[in-house]
């Protein structure tokens, strides 16, 4: 049976009729319409749908929206306002991206270890970030991206 829930998305409330079995990427791009938040496997392997929840990276394709009741939730449109954040400026310079599909879902898996490590390695980058795929980059640039955030440079693994 639908119920209607509020979700706090990029720092805005919306109230939002669900099913108790729809997922928060369905409502997310389906109710919302913010697409920068991927579907790719829709079962929890490609980290294309990662979301900000309180913080952390989570795969909305595999969280319940309802289970979101309550919690902060940030999407890639929602990083930050105005300029690009810096993240989307470093993936941009140190061509980290092709085909752009993974990009918000690795964007928002790097900000969430940038914020959780102090400090940070480009071994901690790879093994945080192991669970976003990539069809095109090879990975080496999306590395060197997250590592040239400012804050980030010249520490090495
Ligand atoms: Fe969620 Fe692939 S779409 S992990
Ligand atoms: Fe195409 Fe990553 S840039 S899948």
């Amino acid at each position: 049976m639908k119920s209607i829930i509020e979700l706090n998305i990029n720092g805005a409330k919306y109230d939002l009729l669900v099913s108790p079995n729809n997922t928060l990427l369905e409502v997310l791009r389906d109710k919302l319409g913010l697409m920068g938040t991927k579907r790719g496997c829709d079962l929890g392997a490609c980290g294309a749908c990662t979301v900000l929840i309180n913080g952390e990276a989570y795969l909305s394709c595999i969280m319940l929206a309802v289970d979101a009741v309550g919690k902060e939730i940030t999407t890639i449109e929602g990083l930050s306002s105005g300029e690009l954040h810096p993240l989307q400026k470093a993936f941009a310079e140190e061509g980290a991206l092709q085909c752009g599909f993974c990009t918000p879902g690795m964007i928002m898996t790097a900000q969430a270890v940038l914020q959780e490590e102090g400090n940070i390695t480009e071994e901690t980058v790879k093994k945080k970030m192991a669970g976003n795929l990539c069809r095109c980059t090879g990975y080496k640039k999306i590395v060197e991206a997250v590592m040239s955030v400012p804050g980030q440079e010249g520490k090495v693994s």
